[in-house]
């Protein structure tokens, strides 16, 4: 990961927040070309699931609406979602280097079976072994197993043995893998619960009435907002309200670049439904949230979703899938996005809290009702009336109920890594001495390219590159494109493969007598001559493939 960290950041994909200060744990930036790519993922999101989401499990047209929330709120949302009674991890700090652990991240492995399981829920790369006193064979039984970990993993050995064998102490040890780093921590205080949710004060005065956190998760905002929502636009269930934004999060151990950040952003709907549809939405969901990963060249092979076990679900939840990716920082699939039937849970805490009501009637369905079963009374006023009465009392109900909420939550930025990892490819091609070299690649989908096209003159001269700026110029106000004209073209072509351009077009003597310009397509390296007028539509056809 950390070379991968380097291409990313010499590239202009992504920094380091504040580096030339040292940086800081858990923030990044995003480059010039870094930026592109996360804009075109939050924009392909937003177009395929609020402005033209596929039709519903029955054929319908799915009704969907933004929102664009505050980070701060007020603090008693947070106290209503249980964020501020319980979103904490459990932590342990070192008594002597003062570091602190996630205690539900170390793993204690004992010696007599020397296994170093990776703990499904936790992180895969923070692993801890316990050797018990004076076990020698055990110990080394264990040793052995560390180094065919340490080689498969391409850690550095003396990283690991050196803190071990200068323990030498008859206690247990342990030690904590993140990445490529590793850690023995000493002696470790009792488990404590540390909340996430990074603190900050509204006012000049620094006082606890004046506390105000920033939102670990934008979720919330849609279900203060969803009264809002509903009376503003008229929507009837069930519908959708989604929200792309910041979230913050005070994670002990950031970590494997920027899987695990303290800021990040989120891509959250909240859909709600009748209660007694939503295991048919739920499966909606899920289904059209692993697709939409493929489609925007995810390989089907590294993306798993998998059904949370009945001990990992929250407590409120009747469902939760996982879609997950199998990053190259782990052996195990990663959380991309979660997926989760979340029954009544929220709206119900909300309404409890605030004192609203967040209870939704079925006016429509209700109306309908009535007509049918009326129907046979419509001569006679006393019998309407009275099974009017009976209706209102057996059945009304049914229609008054707080609606369950199917919530797709995917990470921007977890999801812009894995685009950077799947696209990232080194192939062989031919040089300009007739042999081969090997070129870096980023087979991004054009869709989420951040440059679509370069436009280059063959030379700066004879006309080509007034004709390629032209060109450049014609393209410009649909597409991000280049115009580029330093260097040999080879040099020209590798820079915008390492970009994951997917076209470079260049203008050449021919240009000039006929208007053909050449076409290089980045994956097949085939090149093409077309008519100077089709460029916009060839790139246009790509974006839509
Ligand atoms: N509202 C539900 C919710 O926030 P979550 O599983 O805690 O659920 C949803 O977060 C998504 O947000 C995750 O699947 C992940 O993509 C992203 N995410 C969560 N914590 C993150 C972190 N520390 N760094 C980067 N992305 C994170």
């Amino acid at each position: 990961m950390a070379k991968f960290a380097k291409f990313c950041k010499d590239m202009g994909f992504i920094f380091q927040s504040s580096e030339i200060y040292g940086g800081i744990n858990g923030f990044w930036d995003y480059g010039p070309l870094g930026v592109e790519l996360k804009r075109n993922i939050k924009e392909a999101w937003w177009q395929d699931m609020v402005r033209n989401p596929p039709p519903g499990p029955d054929g319908q047209e799915i009704r969907m609406v933004g929102l664009d929330c505050a980070i701060i709120m007020n603090p008693k949302v947070w106290v209503a979602s249980g964020h501020v009674g319980g979103f904490s991890d459990p932590m342990m700090d070192c008594k002597e280097s003062k570091k602190r652990y996630r205690a539900d991240q170390l793993m204690v492995v004992h010696a007599s079976t020397a296994e170093f399981p990776i703990p499904r829920a936790g992180e895969p790369s923070d692993i801890a072994w316990a050797f018990p006193n004076g076990d020698e064979p055990a110990m080394k039984a264990a040793v052995k197993k560390l180094e065919s970990y340490i080689k498969k993993h391409k850690i550095e050995a003396n990283k690991v043995f050196k803190p071990l064998l200068s323990l030498g102490s008859p206690e247990v040890i342990l030690a904590h893998v993140i990445g490529p780093d590793v850690d023995v921590p000493g002696t470790l205080t009792e488990p404590r619960a540390f909340n996430l949710m990074f603190e900050s004060h509204a006012g000049p005065i620094a006082s606890d009435e004046n506390k105000v956190y920033l939102r670990p998760e934008t979720a919330q905002g849609i279900f203060a907002n969803y009264k809002n929502v509903l009376d503003s636009s008229r929507l009837k269930l069930p519908f959708g309200i989604a929200q792309v934004g910041k979230a913050f999060r005070n994670e002990i151990n950031p970590r494997n670049f920027t899987f695990r950040s303290r800021e990040f952003e989120q891509m959250e709907i909240e859909f709600f439904c009748h209660p007694d549809e939503s295991m048919k939405w739920y499966q909606y969901w899920r289904d059209l949230r692993k697709k939409w990963y493929s489609t925007l060249g995810i390989q089907s092979g590294n993306l798993v979703p998998r059904e949370q076990g009945k001990e990992e679900l929250a407590h409120y939840s009747i469902g939760t899938t996982d879609i997950e990716y199998l990053f190259p920082f782990s052996d195990e699939p990663q959380e991309l996005e979660g997926v989760a039937h979340r029954g009544n849970f929220d709206l119900s805490a909300h309404a409890k809290h605030s004192g609203k009501d967040l209870g939704y009637f079925d006016e429509e369905g209700w109306n309908a009702l009535l007509q049918t079963r009326l129907e046979p009374f419509k001569d006679d006023k006393a019998k309407r009336e009275e099974e009017k009465k009976k209706l209102e009392k057996e059945e009304k109900a049914r229609f008054q109920f707080v609606p369950h909420v199917i919530e797709p939550s995917a990470g921007a930025d977890r999801f812009t890594l894995a685009v950077l990892c799947e696209a990232y490819s080194e192939d062989s091609v031919p040089d300009a001495k007739g042999g081969t070299e090997t070129r870096i690649v980023m087979r991004f989908h054009p869709r989420l390219a951040p440059i679509k096209a370069a436009i280059f003159p063959l030379v700066n001269k004879d006309g080509m590159d007034e004709a390629a700026k032209e060109l450049y110029r014609e393209l410009k106000p649909y597409f991000n494109v280049v115009y580029d004209q330093s260097g040999a073209i080879g040099r020209r072509y590798r820079r915008q493969d390492e970009a994951g351009t997917p076209f470079c077009i260049t203008v050449d003597g021919d240009t000039m007598k006929d208007g053909t310009v050449t076409l290089r397509d980045r994956d097949t390296l085939k090149q093409e001559r077309i008519p100077k007028g089709e460029v916009r539509a060839r790139i246009e056809a790509a974006l839509r493939a």
